[in-house]
């Protein structure tokens, strides 16, 4: 079974074939606990990407319902949830390499085990590496805004992104988004209405308040010091 550590080893193989993408690949800073510990970790706690679905079950060594985070940054809300959740499974997928060595540290240092992370860019992980209806929840919490409009395609939710979501989602698993860019909001609440298959879990037909399950992250923090708002998005799955 080929499997690639990280998307420039699937690209040099020529497994991984570059499209618009929702991230800029930053180099930034690697520490070294950081690197320390993905050292040291990434065999327990990483997966690499490998072209056809995990099975989770073996993966966790137990049978529990499955959430997935897609670009989880430095991790702190995935690892609060995971902490809180103890009855439930997390994959967290970042392709940002520090913040994948910060939120290996973290997940280590609270004695996490039921917490996988995925080096790589989510499309592919989902598409590839994730079953079927073997999810639970998905979050994506403040992904790249893209603020100019000839960016826009950059953006994650588009209508294909929606659909891969609803095939991955088992029946009645939910779809959360969050943002504090109410453009994005805005272009959210657009793309998830009109998809087949999914109902809008708010009782105004579009956004909902923040669940207790979702912590406060970073950037939303920073949001309400520059007195922004922050948009809650939850989609379930019909059918
Ligand atoms: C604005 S940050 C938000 C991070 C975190 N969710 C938070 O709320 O603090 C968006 C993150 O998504 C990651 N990202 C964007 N597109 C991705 C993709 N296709 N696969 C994996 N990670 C992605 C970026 O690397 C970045 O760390």
């Amino acid at each position: 079974m080929s499997k690639y550590k990280s998307q420039e080893e699937a690209e040099a193989a020529g497994v991984y074939v570059r499209k618009v993408q929702s991230f800029v690949k930053r180099e930034g800073r690697l520490t070294k606990g950081q690197a320390l510990a993905i050292e040291t970790n990434w065999d327990n706690f990483g997966l690499d990407f490998q072209p056809e679905p995990y099975n989770l079950e073996e993966v966790f060594g137990r049978s529990a319902p499955v959430v997935l985070e897609i670009g989880f940054g430095m991790g702190k809300s995935l690892v609060e949830m995971a902490a809180a959740e103890p009855d439930k499974n997390f994959i967290g997928i970042e392709v940002h390499t520090p913040g994948v060595g910060a939120c290996l540290a973290d997940i280590v240092e609270q004695g996490l085990n039921n917490v996988r992370l995925f080096e790589y860019d989510a499309v592919e992980i989902l598409k590839q590496s994730i079953a079927d209806e073997s999810l639970a929840r998905v979050q994506l919490y403040f992904p790249d805004p893209w603020h100019k409009k000839r960016h826009h395609k950059r953006r994650i939710v588009q209508p294909e992104f929606a659909q891969l979501i609803r095939s991955k989602l088992a029946k009645d698993g939910v779809f959360h988004m969050a943002t504090d860019w109410e453009n994005y909001a805005q272009h959210m609440l657009e793309v998830m209405s009109v998809q087949e298959g999914f109902e809008n879990t708010s009782e105004t037909e579009d956004y909902v308040p923040r669940p207790d399950f979702r912590p406060l992250t970073k950037f939303e923090q920073r949001g309400h010091r520059l007195g922004h708002g922050v948009w809650d998005l939850i989609f379930r799955k019909v059918n």
